[in-house]
């Protein structure tokens, strides 16, 4: 079993995807230990409570103190993996590196292009012939670190901006889960093989 800690401010869309998919009966070793939010009005919200999630809600009257707390409830959930999924804030560079190599995120463009806010509507206005989605490893910078998946689709002559919104989130909530499946899978076994080595007969 290994745990996924998810990480959202807005609606929930790729919350719930994860969720549903981590509740199929070949995923179900694996566990969303908690959501961690910064608004406690988000939709996301109600999207926990109504799968029995936990909801971790901080304030950020200031950066240092929300990670504070943020870090003291990841402390008791342990979770394996985090999973950033429309979470509004830029995590420090302490943060990251505490957690380093284990904060995914998903970023509705085709990085490098794109990084950052609105990156759709960045997309669609900038004439985008390909638009697309990318799962990423976060480091210290915006939307930058190491890709672990990129899917895309070419643009149609009929797409509006709100067609192409419709089928980016479409290949979000397709692939993300599958990406932190994948990875939680690759966390239990890995841990398993360990667990088989100090059980292992060196004579
Ligand atoms: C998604 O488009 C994701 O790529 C971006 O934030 C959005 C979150 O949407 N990082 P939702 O809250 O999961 O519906």
């Amino acid at each position: 079993m290994a745990k996924l800690a998810v990480f959202a401010s807005g609606t929930g869309s790729n919350f719930a995807a994860i969720a549903d998919f981590l509740s199929r009966p070949e995923a179900q070793r694996h566990t969303i230990v908690c959501l961690v939010t910064d608004r406690l009005d988000a939709k996301v919200v109600s999207k926990a409570a109504s799968r029995n999630i936990p909801v971790v809600a901080v304030r950020y009257i200031s950066r240092a103190a929300a990670e504070d707390l943020i870090i003291q409830e990841l402390e008791k959930y342990q979770p394996d993996l985090i999973a950033l999924a429309g979470f509004m804030r830029i995590l420090s560079t302490d943060f990251v590196d505490r957690y380093s190599t284990r904060i995914l995120n998903i970023h509705p463009s085709l990085l490098p292009r794109h990084a950052g806010l609105n990156a759709i509507q960045q997309s669609y206005a900038a004439g985008d012939q390909e638009l697309g989605i990318t799962i990423h490893y976060v480091d210290h910078g915006l939307d930058s670190g190491p890709v672990l998946l990129q899917r895309c689709f070419a643009r149609t002559s009929d797409d509006t901006e709100a067609k192409v919104e419709r089928r980016i989130h479409k290949l979000e909530h397709e692939y993300y889960p599958q990406v932190i499946h994948k990875l939680l899978d690759d966390i239990d076994a890995e841990r398993n093989s360990l667990d088989a080595k100090q059980f292992t007969r060196e004579d």
